[in-house]
C-alpha cells in the first residue's frame, strides 16, 4: 500500500540521508540473491531505525527478525559505546549470508546473530533490553510483545514493523487471517496498556514505537 505518491516518496528518499556503502550493497544483493526481499526494511525505513537509535543510544537491543542483518546493522549505528545488539533468526538458510556482510562492518564486534526460534530462545533471556525491534513473524506478535515487556527497561523502547499491515488493519478481518487478527488485536493492546506510551507512525508499511513508561 502506498500512502504518499511515488513522486514524494522518491522525494523523501532523496532528501534523506543516503544508504551507507555496506548497506547499499546488502540491499541489492538482497534483492539478487534472496527470497522475499520486500521483507527488507530498506533505504528509508533503515534511516529511520539509525536515526531512532541514535537518539535512544541504546546499550543491549533486541531484534526478533534478522532476515539478511539490513535493520541490525542500521540499529548499530546509533549504539552506545559498547553496546550489543542480539539478533534471532529461525532461518539456518541466512546465517552464512549474514554473517558475511555483519562481519565487514566497523560494528561486527557488537552484534550477536542467533539462529532459532525467537518464542523459544526469547523466555531463556537473562537480560534487560533498552531497545527491541519486532520484525518476524507476525501470528505471535503479541507473544513477543508480551515476553518482552518486562525485559524492557523503564524508559526503553519497542518498535513492531508492519503494524498496518498493507491496510488490512481497516478491513473486516478474515477469521481465517490470523495474522491480520493477531496486528488488529496488538495495536489495540497497545493502545490500551497503561505502562506504555505509543506513536504508530505511517512509515512503509507501519511502525509501532512504544516507550515503557
Ligand atoms: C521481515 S523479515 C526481517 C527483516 C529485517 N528485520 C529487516 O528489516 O531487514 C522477518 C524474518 O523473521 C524470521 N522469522 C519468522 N519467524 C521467526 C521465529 N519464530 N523466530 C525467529 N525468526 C523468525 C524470518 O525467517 C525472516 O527472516
Amino acid at each position: 500500500m502506498d500512502f504518499i505518491s511515488q513522486e514524494l516518496d522518491d522525494y523523501v528518499c532523496a532528501h534523506s540521508e543516503n544508504e551507507p556503502q555496506l548497506l547499499y550493497d546488502l540491499n541489492r544483493y538482497t534483492h539478487l540473491n534472496v527470497l522475499l526481499p520486500r521483507m527488507l526494511s530498506g533505504h528509508f525505513q533503515g534511516r529511520l531505525l539509525s536515526m531512532l537509535s541514535h537518539m535512544i543510544q541504546p546499550k543491549n537491543v533486541l531484534e526478533i527478525g534478522t532476515y539478511t542483518g539490513y535493520s541490525a546493522l542500521c540499529f548499530a549505528e546509533g549504539l552506545a559505546e559498547n553496546g550489543q545488539i542480539t539478533t534471532i533468526d529461525k532461518n539456518e538458510e541466512l546465517e552464512d549470508f549474514v554473517n558475511e556482510y555483519v562481519a565487514k562492518s566497523k560494528f561486527k564486534n557488537q552484534i550477536k546473530c542467533v539462529i532459532g526460534n525467537a518464542i523459544e530462545l526469547i523466555p531463556e533471556m537473562d537480560e534487560q533490553f533498552d531497545l527491541v525491534f519486532i520484525d518476524a513473524d507476525k501470528s505471535n506478535y503479541i507473544n513477543y510483545y508480551n515476553m518482552v515487556i518486562d525485559k524492557l527497561s523503564t524508559g526503553g523502547y519497542i518498535i513492531v514493523d508492519n503494524v498496518l499491515w498493507s491496510g488490512k488493519v481497516l478491513e473486516p478481518v478474515d477469521p481465517n487471517d490470523l495474522d491480520t487478527k493477531v496486528l488488529v488485536d496488538l495495536n489495540n493492546i497497545v493502545h490500551e496498556d497503561s505502562r506504555v506510551q505509543e506513536v504508530l507512525l505511517p512509515v512503509r508499511d507501519g511502525l509501532l514505537v512504544i516507550r515503557k513508561k
